[in-house]
């Protein structure tokens, strides 16, 4: 492992191994075939000084992949994920993917998803939305979130190729 992605794993301990536990049983060979790019867009993110929301968005590029894409694409394909694709979902309807059989917690939520109902689902998912499927502890750095939000803004493609 690269001292980058040492790093990124030891920030997010929890997920990661959560990560390592699903990988075999659900996508190992894609979620194994993805680390080459992201040690590749490493060096651009470790010089960047993560202020700017572009920069934002690299981190969470790289925090989508470590925490979230086990389960979850990022393009309009949900690619074999047992979560619905995240493509564009900042501004939508909670649980108005096409296609994907959302829990009644979620589809009865009533939310859409803007900048700060995404940051409290991601903070306790099962807090905000009692009874979710998603089961993922959580995400406890405030400017972790806020990256993976910039990261969903941008409409991404590259993580889930
Ligand atoms: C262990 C698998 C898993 C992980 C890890 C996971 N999710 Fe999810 N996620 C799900 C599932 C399953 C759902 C559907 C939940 C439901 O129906 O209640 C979901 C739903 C969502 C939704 C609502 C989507 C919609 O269409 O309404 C968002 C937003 C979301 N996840 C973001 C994330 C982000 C960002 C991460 C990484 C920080 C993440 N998830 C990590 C499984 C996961």
């Amino acid at each position: 492992m690269t001292a980058a992605g040492a790093r990124a794993a030891s920030r997010s301990r929890l997920a990661f191994a959560l990560v390592l536990a699903l990988a075999p049983g659900l996508d190992g060979e894609r979620t194994l075939a993805a680390a080459p790019a992201a040690s590749s867009a490493a060096p651009a993110i470790a010089a960047a000084g993560a202020s700017s929301p572009a920069t934002a968005a690299d981190r969470g590029s790289r925090l989508f992949l470590f925490q979230c894409r086990a389960c979850h694409s990022a393009t309009p394909d949900r690619g074999g994920k047992i979560g619905p694709s995240l493509h564009g979902v900042v501004g939508r309807r909670a649980a108005s993917a096409p296609g994907f059989a959302y829990s009644p917690a979620l589809a009865g939520s009533g939310l859409v998803w803007d900048e700060a109902t995404l940051d409290a689902f991601l903070a306790a998912p099962a807090r905000r939305v009692p009874g979710t499927a998603m089961i993922y502890a959580g995400l406890a750095s405030p400017r972790d979130r806020q990256a993976i939000i910039e990261f969903l803004k941008s409409s991404p493609a590259a993580p889930s190729r």
